[in-house]
């Protein structure tokens, strides 16, 4: 291969990143719309998601390739049981079901892990790598926009036992570049990165009636504050004109 697996991802991912960067339900999260109910939504997905990349990664851990790839200390699972327990209460594990997209994203990784496991490393990557991007700047957002103290709900973010995201990263983008795959297979890891962006997008998707909700109020709040300010900038405006 004349590119490393690790470019080919970035390369060929990049406009999938800008369209779930662009939906709806993130742009709303990035600009600190988060409403817990949406957002617990979300987390209860996202628990399912890992818990069967993990439990799939244990299956295939003495294979060639998935093997280069089994970190622990990225598995999510047990800090988003953490979470599940915040959002949900205790018996969250009785009342909380993945939502048709997330069963869908669902069924794919439990397909692949079945008839063609080289293909995990897609999903692997489209979620571990992500997480270690922007992983605290999100953590900030969520904890501010829902007002959660430090430690509530925010455990999927914590990755206890990596000192430095970025140069883990780097370890892992080395790994993924001496996977023993040639080019047809390299090539369809990025074909199932693809995918795998577009399952995540169908499952913001599914939130954002919710977020929308969430949006209008927020637009409806500062129309508010702006309409409750202006009678004291008029007045404002009068008396200086008054005092000219
Ligand atoms: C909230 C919106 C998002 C922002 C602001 C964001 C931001 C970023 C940034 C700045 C990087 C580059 C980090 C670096 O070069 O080390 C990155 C990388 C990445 N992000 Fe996102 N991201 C967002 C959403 C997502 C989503 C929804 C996914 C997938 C579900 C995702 C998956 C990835 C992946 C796989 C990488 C690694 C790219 C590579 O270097 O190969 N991101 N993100």
């Amino acid at each position: 291969m004349s590119q490393g697996l690790a470019t080919l991802l970035r390369v060929g991912t990049q406009k999938s990143h800008s369209a779930a960067e662009s939906t709806d339900f993130i742009k709303c999260f990035l600009k600190g719309v988060v409403d817990k109910s949406s957002y617990s939504k979300l987390v209860g997905n996202l628990y399912f998601v890992y818990k069967a990349i993990e439990a799939e990664f244990e299956v295939h851990k003495n294979d060639p390739v998935l093997s280069k790839l089994y970190y622990r200390e990225l598995w999510r699972e047990k800090s988003l049981e953490l979470d599940m327990l915040f959002y949900f209460g205790s018996n969250w594990r009785e009342t909380v079901k993945p939502t048709p997209a997330c069963e869908k994203y669902l069924a794919r990784i439990r397909e692949i892990s079945a008839n063609d496991p080289v293909l995990l490393v897609a999903h692997a990557y489209t979620r571990y790598m992500g997480d270690l991007s922007g992983g605290q700047i999100l953590k900030k957002i969520a904890k501010e926009a829902m007002g959660l103290q430090e430690g509530d709900g925010t455990a999927f973010y914590e990755f206890d036992d990596i000192r430095n995201a970025g140069e883990f990263k780097k370890g892992y983008r080395e790994a993924l570049d001496t996977l023993p795959v040639d080019a047809a297979t390299a090539e369809r890891i990025v074909e199932e990165a693809n995918d795998s962006f577009h399952m995540n997008m169908a499952m913001f998707r599914e939130l954002e009636g919710n977020w929308f909700l969430a949006l209008t109020k927020f637009g409806w709040n500062s129309l508010v504050t702006k309409i409750k300010g202006e009678p004291k900038a008029n007045s404002a405006r009068r008396e200086s004109k008054a005092a000219s």
